[in-house]
Formats: structure tokens, C-alpha cells, sequence
């Protein structure tokens, strides 16, 4: 078989390292050669012989001579390969990649590659929730290390939470799908499209010093937004209050209450793309107070009365005059997300909904990652768990390739 992509696939310790033997073939299925890395670890679990016979090549191990070296070094190991993926990754290793050690041949390819890395974690709870274990991922993502999983579930040791490896055909579309983007020409997809992101929570005042908020952080709306940029896209991001710096090449537009936020995106249409991310209050104080409201000693405190905000999704998405060629919404549901999403995409009259479920601690408000569902006319898809910024290069790449696909179509919206 002529293999499109090469990986190395380093097998570290767990008893999740028997899952590496279907990744292995579900890979082999999809054209990828893989050359494995067995640790030390691993090969307690599985043996070097099964690894050989499925990746039909040399396996790697930790008990390396002189002979490896000299026919295949470690840097060569990494050379040759498109993407180093480390499944299951160990909290031991994922330690030890942060710290730079390289102690074995595992640990030596990984500081020597110039390849992009990608890990799937699986270990107990325990070891996941640990802050070292957590501060490691968060390092070794900053360094642009993909995490794919772990998944939530009941594990080997008897207990139940993250920890559990993700399925191999998870792990094995995630491979073949950071392979093609590694591998794609990067040209630009949507040179000469506008888009309208908007991103945050919104501040609803009740008198000049207070008001009402959610623990939106902005990450993902603004990660949408320098995704659609980086795509050639010319974008304006309409925000709520964040702590995040405005992303490069993108026009923002900094607001406060959704009434603001509507008024905003008004201003900006017409676009091509419209992708509503924020998290918009549902409610508004009736009337806020022009002066602070002042505590009266012994008098009951103020009632706020409550009236509702502008939905301003499905304003957009019912517009009868400049309703953008494709309009995204989001929706954070709590169980049953898919039936949900797709009611709501219904209700609100937008295109496509991304939707996650905010009961799992997957997509919570201010975390790094995201695991969502892209509902779209033709039906449901899953995404793996992922970093806010890969779910959002994962959805440029999505409306990049809608709108090459309507290219027949003959009206599209140029912004001024
Ligand atoms: N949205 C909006 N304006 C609002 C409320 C929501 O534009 N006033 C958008 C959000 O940006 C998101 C989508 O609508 O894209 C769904 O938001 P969500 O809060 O999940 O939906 P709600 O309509 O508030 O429904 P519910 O909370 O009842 O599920």
C-alpha cells in the first residue's frame, strides 16, 4: 500500500494501550503508514510483536541498541513522519514532554521532532484532576500540543470521571483530520467574504455601578473570529466585556448590553457569514436606575423587574433585508443536546447551531476546551473534545467549504 501520510505512534503505559491496536488498523484502513514507539510502560500492556504485525514495520522500544540508532535515529524517526501522536499518553510522559526530559527513545523523538504532537491522555481520575497533571496539559497546549479526550466514563480501576482513552475512531479522525490541515495548501478560503462574529457575555446595568452578567469568558467567539481572519475573511467582532485582547486582523467592536450588541451587528450587516457566539442575557433590568441606589436603613431592599432582551440570533436570522447567506448559532444545553440543538435551530431560523453540552464540564464558560455537535440542515455531526481554537479553525474550515460549495449560487454579499 502507498501510504498518503506517515505518523509515529508512541505507545506509552496504561491499560488503555491495547485500544492503540484498533487505532492502528483503523489508520492502516484510511492509508496512513504508522511506525510505532513502545514504551517501557506499554510494553507491559501490549507486546511489540502485535504492534509489528498490525503497523506492519519495526516497532521501537524503549530497550533500544545501537542497532536503532544506526538505522534509524531519533531524529530520523520524527523526519520521516507527518504528525507524532503519543495514544495512550501517560501522565508519566506528558510530564516528562514538559519538562523536556529524554530518558528514552519515546521522550527523545518528542523533544527532537519538529512535527506537530498530538496526545490522548488516559489515566485514572485522580491523576487527570491533579493540578500537576492539568498544568502540564495547559503548557504543553500552549506549546501547540493537540489533546484529543479523555473521555468521561467508568474506568479499569473500579472509578468513574475523565480518564478513560478516547474511542480509536476518535483519535483516528482526529489524526486524519489535523493530517489534511497540515498537509492542505494554506491559501486563503475566504479571501472576499465579510463575517460577523460576536462574542462574550453581556452587562445588563441596574444603576450606573451594577449590573447583571454570566462567566461568558469570549474565548471561543474570539477564537471564531481569528479563525474567519485567518481564512482571509474580513471580520468584525462585536464584544461584550472580556479580558481578552482583540484578535489580530479582525475589526472589533467593544459593547455592553445586548440591546448595544444588536445595534452593533445591525450596523454591520451586510455580511456573508454571521456566527453568534455570545452569550447574551436573556433579561434586562425594565428600568435601570439613572443614579447608584442607595441602601435606606430599615426599608425592604429594591425588586428588580425584569423584561426581555432583543434575541438577536433569530433577529438576524428572520431579517427580511440582509439576512446573511449563512447564519450560526450556538446553544449550551444541559442533556439531550442534539434534540435540543435542533429544536432551537428551528425556533431561531439560523442555518447551523454548534452546540454543547454545559452539564458534562465540556464548553464550560472560561475553560480551554470544547466538545460540541455542528447541527446543519443535513443532520448531527459529533466533534471530539478540542481546544476552543481548534473548534473554531474546525468551523472556518467548515463555512470555507459551504460556501465553496455554493459557488453556483449567483448573489454573495461583498462588505464595502
Ligand atoms: N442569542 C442571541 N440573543 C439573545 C439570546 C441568545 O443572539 N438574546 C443567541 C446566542 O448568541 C446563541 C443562541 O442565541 O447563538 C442560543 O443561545 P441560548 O442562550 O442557548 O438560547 P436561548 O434562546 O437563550 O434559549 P434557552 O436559554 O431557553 O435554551
Amino acid at each position: 500500500m502507498t501510504a498518503s501520510h506517515r505518523i509515529v505512534l508512541i505507545v506509552s503505559g496504561g491499560i488503555a494501550a491495547y485500544k492503540s491496536l484498533e487505532l492502528i488498523r483503523r489508520l492502516r484502513e484510511r492509508g496512513v503508514a504508522v511506525r510505532c514507539v513502545l514504551t517501557k510502560g506499554g510494553a507491559e500492556f501490549v507486546t511489540p510483536l502485535s504492534l509489528a504485525a498490525l503497523s506492519e514495520d519495526k516497532v521501537y522500544t524503549d530497550l533500544f541498541s545501537l542497532t536503532d540508532e544506526f538505522e534509524m535515529g531519533h531524529i530520523q524517526l520524527s523526519r520521516q513522519a507527518d504528525l507524532i501522536v503519543v495514544a495512550p499518553a501517560s501522565a508519566d510522559i506528558l510530564a516528562k514532554m514538559t519538562a523536556g526530559l529524554a530518558d528514552d527513545i519515546a521522550t527523545t523523538v518528542l523533544l527532537a521532532t519538529d512535527k506537530p504532537v498530538m496526545v490522548a491522555p488516559a489515566m485514572n481520575v485522580r491523576m487527570w484532576d491533579h493540578p500537576a497533571t492539568q498544568d502540564n496539559l495547559a503548557t504543553l497546549k500552549r506549546r501547540g500540543v493537540r489533546v484529543i479526550g479523555p473521555d468521561e466514563g467508568p474506568m479499569a480501576c473500579g472509578e468513574f470521571g475523565y480518564g478513560r482513552l478516547s474511542e480509536p475512531e476518535t483519535i483516528a479522525a482526529a489524526i486524519l483530520d489535523a493530517l489534511k490541515k497540515d498537509t492542505a495548501p494554506k491559501r486563503p478560503l475566504l479571501a472576499g467574504r465579510s463575517a460577523l462574529v460576536t462574542s462574550g457575555p453581556t452587562h445588563e446595568p441596574i444603576d450606573p455601578v451594577r449590573y447583571i452578567a454570566n462567566r461568558s469568558s469570549g474565548k471561543q467567539g474570539h477564537a471564531i473570529a481569528a479563525a474567519l481572519a485567518a481564512q482571509g475573511a474580513q471580520v468584525t467582532l462585536v464584544s461584550g466585556p472580556t479580558r481578552l485582547d482583540d484578535p489580530a486582523g479582525v475589526e472589533t467592536i467593544r459593547v455592553e448590553s445586548a440591546q448595544e450588541m444588536l445595534d452593533a451587528c445591525r450596523k454591520v450587516l451586510p455580511v456573508d457569514v454571521a456566527v453568534f457566539a455570545a452569550a447574551v442575557a436573556d433579561w434586562r433590568v425594565e428600568q435601570a436606575a439613572d443614579s447608584k441606589l442607595k441602601k435606606q436603613d430599615g426599608s425592604a431592599p429594591p425588586t428588580l423587574s425584569l423584561t426581555e432582551n432583543p434575541d438577536i440570533l433569530k433577529t438576524v436570522s428572520s431579517a427580511p433585508k440582509d439576512r446573511p447567506a449563512l447564519v450560526v448559532g450556538f446553544a449550551a444545553e444541559t442533556g439531550s443536546v442534539v434534540e435540543k440543538a435542533i429544536a432551537k435551530r428551528g425556533r431561531k431560523g439560523c442555518d447551523w447551531i454548534v452546540a454543547n453540552d454545559v452539564s458534562t464540564g465540556s464548553g464550560t464558560f472560561g475553560g480551554e476546551d470544547n466538545q460540541v455537535h455542528l447541527i446543519t440542515p443535513e443532520g448531527a455531526e459529533e466533534w471530539p473534545r478540542l481546544s476552543k481554537a481548534e473548534v473554531a479553525e474546525r468551523l472556518a474550515d467548515r463555512i470555507a467549504a459551504h460556501f465553496a460549495s455554493e459557488t453556483d449560487k449567483p448573489v454573495l454579499i461583498q462588505k464595502g
